[in-house]
């Protein structure tokens, strides 16, 4: 089993009736609360039933994207990274997920300083390496102090771009099996995943490239037929989650869990 695509534990948040005030790059229209819990319960119900553990922690008003846990930590087998989120209004979601992360790890340290930031959404893990996408989010003090901190637990990372007007890196792009990745062609036409099998995602469709392998499941959003059926056919076992509501804030399947196995 790869360490990079199974894990025992998930932490999730419910998301808050201040999502409605969430960031987005493109105002589509008001996130229905009651149909967000209703696909969020799925979502967290699907990562059960692969057999792991997942912490459901409260909504949090104060912060109306914090739903997307994903942005607060990175969760390594060796131990975990507290972020510094870009975004100002997200930046407090961080110091809100460490001692949750603290209960579960021996090892946890932070990107601390003041100009450094960077989103767990930035950072692909794989085998062998830790890709992280500069982007508006994510910056090169944010990457370079990530690099220093995991290095002793012998990850290597690699500074890749985020694409232009794409709020995250896996916004583009996810890991399916230790050496396979679903990407936006745009993304992959870039070349950061040389030496990688790359699936890419049907034209059209470039909304479903954020999906997560999950233990012996892909979580996906629904309404992409045709990513369905590559993946299908590619051997994968797909599901397919609502993200109707996360989509109007930018998030996706990958933005609502921190996925580990604790150390
Ligand atoms: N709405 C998610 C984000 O912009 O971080």
């Amino acid at each position: 089993m790869s360490r990079s695509t199974h894990f025992s534990t998930a932490i999730t948040r419910r998301p808050s009736a201040s999502i409605t005030s969430g960031l987005r790059a493109v105002d589509t229209g008001t996130p229905d609360l009651a149909l967000m819990q209703a696909d969020h319960d799925a979502y967290i119900a699907t990562l059960k039933a692969t057999g792991a553990t997942v912490v459901e922690l409260p909504p949090l008003e104060a912060f109306p994207d914090s739903v997307f846990v994903e942005d607060t930590a990175l969760c390594l087998a060796d131990g975990a990274v507290i972020m510094r989120p870009g975004a100002p209004s997200r930046l407090g979601e961080a110091a809100e997920m460490a001692p949750h992360l603290r209960a579960l790890y021996t090892w946890v340290v932070e990107i601390s300083g003041k100009n450094s930031f960077i989103e767990g959404g930035d950072i692909l893990v794989t085998e062998t390496e830790i890709l992280v996408g500069r982007s508006a989010r994510t910056n090169a003090e944010g990457i370079a102090e990530l690099k220093h901190l995991v290095a002793p637990w012998g990850h290597k990372v690699r500074e890749v771009l985020t694409p232009p007007g794409v709020l995250h890196f896996k916004t583009d792009c996810s890991l399916l099996d230790a050496e396979t990745i679903l990407s936006t062609k745009r993304l992959s036409a870039s070349g950061c995943f040389v030496g990688y099998t790359v699936i890419d995602v049907p034209d059209g469709e470039e909304a479903a490239a954020n999906t997560i392998r999950f233990n012996d499941l892909v979580l996906m959003p629904a309404g992409f037929p045709k990513t369905r059926d590559t993946l299908a056919t590619a051997g994968f076992q797909v599901r397919e989650i609502g993200n109707s509501e996360c989509s109007k804030l930018d998030g996706g399947m990958s933005c609502l869990s921190l996925r580990f196995t604790p150390s």
